[in-house]
């Protein structure tokens, strides 16, 4: 049987003209085509408001490939194969026009393809067009074959869980769920999908995947850059729904799930749902105790001076928009009753680092004089891809002397494959019909029933305990404070050296 990635595909991006489009979908496009895994017949139609010369667009398509992607400048003669499948639809997405003249386009691929083909429709827009691009698929029966055709939606999905269920119901209305791509960049990052193998094709660890084991979790992704030109969307966003509502949880399931009785899509998608379900639901008090918000102030990151974020184009004077979340939540389940899972993200850090890191117990049986460090597993995503197990080790020597060690898996020694970007590995899975990776209507519901006592505290009390830090810096003091008593500070990949103590 033909698989996703044979047949002929017809990949439509809304939002052409979009950064998404010129530093994504098209270098891994690019990349996939170079790479023999784009279907032998395929044609990407770019459909954006504004008129454009198709040659003109390309070229811009060319210079998003040639800084962006990850095996840098386009060859000249791949490109050229690439590009002319390439073509550019001026449409408003608000008139029915658009629409028409997008499916005679796809009908007389189609029937060239004899029907028999898929077609992607990519919403890389502002969320305000999400229902009328889909509402235009659904009128003109453009995406209404549920074992080919399927719409791809980035986020946010939703500003809160009402909003979230309305577009669930809305999509899900005209579009069966097997067609709906609900996509997080994280689950397509290489390493993240590492941790779905070595948690469950490891056995020695899963039976210290417990509370009887594990001291606590530290999940942390801190990023370099600021806010940029994205202070429109967000000062509407902030930290908790621009990283934590989704990247943050996705991470954190994948780390506390339970193991899937098969690798199958709907039974991972069931065991991330259920440990959504189990977080532990906060009151107000609970959230002002147990999540701190942060916002940067002037600084400077590597040297060069960073404006104060309420300085920000488009963002308010007096803006209380949080640019840094930490947060400890609960799993109330019997595998995790008790263990603290501490999250943390921030913007204007002193560096880019995501790091997951598996703090075990200390031992309650301790033959020796020195002071033991207790296990570690510290898993990098980015910009790093390693693993790495901490122990303690006798010191070479006469005497009985003990030092914490590493034991080290990085990708770089391992392998000489390349690591594909998050994007390449999800576009294929759309294009082969495998939503693993994928957010079912649920689970974006159920991160969202997470984060909704914070965000209603928050509009509670807008300013309170909005902590200031510097940029550069990494973060609100308060923040190391809610590790106490478990840890003295937050684990950070650049200052792996000082941490080992
Ligand atoms: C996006 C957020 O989803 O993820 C951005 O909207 C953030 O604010 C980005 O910078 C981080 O992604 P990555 O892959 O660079 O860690």
């Amino acid at each position: 049987m033909k698989t996703g990635k044979t047949l002929p595909a017809a990949i439509t991006i809304f939002g052409a003209k979009g950064d998404l489009t010129k530093r994504k979908l098209i270098p891994a496009l690019y990349n996939l085509y170079t790479d023999k895994h784009l279907p032998p017949v395929f044609v990407i139609y770019c459909v954006d408001f504004l008129p454009e010369d198709e040659t003109a667009f390309k070229l811009d398509l060319l210079a998003g490939i040639n800084e962006f992607s990850r095996n840098g400048k386009a060859n000249e003669k791949e490109w050229e194969g690439f590009a002319k499948n390439i073509f550019y639809l001026q449409g408003d997405f608000l008139k029915t026009e658009t629409y028409t003249g997008l499916k005679g386009k796809l009908d007389a691929f189609g029937k060239k393809q004899k029907q028999n083909g898929s077609r992607i429709f990519y919403f890389a827009v502002a969320p305000r067009f999400i229902e009328i691009i889909a509402e235009g698929l659904y009128k003109h029966t453009i995406c209404n074959r549920d074992g080919l055709d399927r719409i791809v939606v980035e986020k946010p999905f939703g500003t809160d869980l009402d909003t979230a269920k309305k577009l669930n119901r809305f999509l899900t209305k005209r579009f069966a769920e097997k067609q709906i791509y609900r996509i997080d960049h994280y689950l397509g990052k290489e390493a993240v999908q590492n941790i779905m193998a070595f948690r469950f094709a490891n056995y020695v660890f899963e039976p210290l995947w417990n509370k009887k084991y594990i001291d606590h979790v530290q999940i942390s992704v801190a990023e370099e850059v600021g806010v940029g030109k994205r202070g429109g969307y967000y000062e509407g966003s902030g930290a908790l729904r621009d990283m934590v509502q989704n990247h943050l949880l996705q991470l954190l399931c994948i780390v506390a799930m339970d193991s899937p009785e098969f690798y199958q899509s709907e039974l991972i998608r069931d065991a991330k749902v259920k440990v959504l379900k189990d977080i532990r639901p906060y009151t107000p008090a609970q959230v002002l105790k147990n999540v701190i918000r942060g916002q940067y102030t002037a600084g400077n990151v590597h040297g060069v001076p960073r404006l104060p974020y309420r300085k920000e184009e488009h963002v308010l004077s007096a803006s209380n928009t949080e640019t840094f979340v930490a947060a400890r939540l609960f799993i109330d389940n019997d595998r995790w009753k008790g263990v603290p899972f501490f999250l943390r993200t921030g913007k204007s850090m002193p560096v880019q680092s995501s790091v997951i890191v598996v703090q075990f117990k200390d031992s309650p049986h301790k033959i020796f004089k020195d002071d033991i460090t207790p296990n570690r597993l510290i898993i990098s995503i980015q910009p790093e891809l390693e693993i790495s197990l901490l122990f303690e080790s006798k010191v070479p020597g006469l005497k009985m002397k003990l030092k914490p060690v590493e034991m080290d898996f990085t990708y770089q020694e391992s392998y000489t494959e390349t690591i594909p970007e998050a994007y390449e590995a999800l576009l294929l899975d759309v294009l082969d019909g495998n939503p693993t990776l994928f957010m079912r209507a649920d689970q974006v519901e159920a991160a969202w029933k997470v984060v909704m006592p914070i965000l209603d505290t928050w509009k509670k009390y807008p300013a309170k305990e909005l902590h200031l830090y510097k940029a550069g810096t990494w973060g609100p003091t308060a923040a190391t404070a809610l590790l106490k008593p478990y840890a003295k500070d937050w684990f950070r990949l650049s200052a792996r050296e000082d941490s080992i103590k």
